[in-house]
């Protein structure tokens, strides 16, 4: 049973932790995926968008995950590790060379990332977009003002 680990935030769950995951379990006979909690993400400087019990809850639910479990510090890979006796350490290519002090407990191997997408850009593009509409909203409301100004002249 070859047991492969990784890590991650996971926010608003996308395409490129399909594939991600989807390649990390054809890596081995089992995944299991260390989610940050909350608190470790504040630690980070992140805040996301979904709770640890959300986040968590979704990346359970997909085929390619066995298990999941909250990771709530830089520290606790290596006991991790040797808990869930994996042989196998993942991530995404952002993290080359990061992890290269777990070598001398299993294989670690970085994969490369899907381009162009990420949830930091959701995030961003998502809030351009309600910026947009905040503009469209004021235009209308701006044409309704000149409409109903016009109606009481008369
Ligand atoms: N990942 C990936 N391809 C992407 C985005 C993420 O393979 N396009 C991988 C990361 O390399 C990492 C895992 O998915 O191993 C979880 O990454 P996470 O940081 O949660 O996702 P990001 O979309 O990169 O989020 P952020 O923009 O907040 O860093």
């Amino acid at each position: 049973m070859k047991t492969v680990i990784t890590y991650g935030t996971f926010d608003l769950f996308h395409v490129g932790h399909i594939r991600l995951l989807k390649r990390l379990s054809a890596l081995g006979d089992k995944l299991i995926v260390g989610i940050s909690s909350d608190e470790f993400n504040a630690l980070k400087g992140k805040s996301s968008f979904y709770s640890y019990e959300e986040r968590a809850e979704i990346v359970e639910s997909c085929r390619y995950v066995d298990e999941v479990f909250p990771e709530h510090n830089w520290q606790q890979k290596r006991s991790d590790i040797e808990r869930f006796n994996a042989s196998i350490f993942a991530i995404g290519d952002d993290w080359e060379g990061k992890f290269d002090e777990l070598k001398d407990l299993c294989e670690v191997v970085y994969l490369p990332r899907t381009e162009d997408i990420s949830t930091t850009e959701i995030k961003q593009n998502l809030s351009a977009l309600n910026g947009q509409d905040l503009d469209k909203i004021e235009t209308s409301l701006h044409e309704v003002i000149e409409i109903v100004k016009t109606l009481s002249i008369k």
